[in-house]
């Protein structure tokens, strides 16, 4: 019923030259077992999306207002001129090191769904939160406060991913059956939220140290119904292992 999404998050990887490069290899090869796709650096977006037929090209980030005195910052407008439609919002990477938070993750999530694009919000827990067994608390107030004032015909075309932040480049991957339960839980909050129909048709993915030989298991899981993956996503030969393991 909800087709699987698969996003490589390239974070501050790739220059342009790169991005079309990968693209070209690996757009002829995905296949339609899933949705495909990739989060670029902003400047190789353009180029990424002109190369790309079968991948869908995402931003990495993008600003909650319109436009105005932000140094540095990059518009929903921006993003739609160049065509991109999709947008990560909220990476815990964001939050740590970019000041980011749940209220700034929600003015972008309101944002990006009013004009038309489909955010990639993510959501997960710190390890010290993991540790003192505060889990399922953290995530749903994140996810809570994610989507406050968001509009159940918006929130459909939703995108969840949970990564808990100590699985994240660490090579310690939750176990399917903690990943499940937890996007079990953030199904059953967005439910709490919009209603069951809505919340089963939002797609929620898993994070954290994903690698190809994992991926097929991860998505039989009944929750999860994806992947943001970082560093296995960045060779083409990785990302076509886990074209050819899903099937
Ligand atoms: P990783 O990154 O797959 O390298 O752990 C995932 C992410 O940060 O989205």
């Amino acid at each position: 019923m909800r087709k699987p999404i698969i996003v490589g998050n390239w974070k501050m990887n790739k220059t342009i030259a790169e991005a079309v490069a990968f693209i070209r290899a690996v757009d002829p090869k995905v296949s339609e077992s899933a949705t495909w796709g990739v989060a670029t650096p902003y400047l190789a977006l353009e180029k990424s999306k002109a190369e790309a037929k079968n991948l869908i090209i995402a931003a990495e980030n993008v600003h909650f207002k319109d436009s105005g005195a932000y140094t540095g910052e990059v518009s929903v407008e921006m993003l739609k001129e160049i065509g991109i439609e999709w947008v990560i919002l909220g990476h815990s990477e964001r939050r740590q090191y970019f000041g980011e938070t749940d209220e700034t993750v929600n003015a972008k999530t309101i944002q990006v769904l009013s004009h038309g694009l489909t955010p990639i919000v993510c959501v997960g827990e710190t390890l010290d939160q993991f540790e003192a067994g505060i889990t399922e608390n953290v995530v749903r107030e994140q996810t809570k406060a994610a989507f406050k004032d968001v509009h159940a015909s918006c929130m459909e075309r939703v995108v969840i991913a949970y990564e808990p932040v100590w699985a994240i480049g660490t090579g310690k991957t939750a176990t399917n059956e903690i990943a499940q339960n937890v996007c079990a839980m953030i199904r059953d909050q967005v439910s709490q939220m919009f209603g069951q129909e809505v919340a089963d048709k939002v797609r929620i993915q898993y994070g954290g140290s994903v690698k190809p030989e994992g991926l097929k298991a991860l998505l039989e899981q009944p929750d999860i119904d994806g992947a943001l993956v970082g560093g296995a996503s960045l060779k083409e030969d990785s990302y076509v292992a886990m074209v050819e393991n899903l099937g």
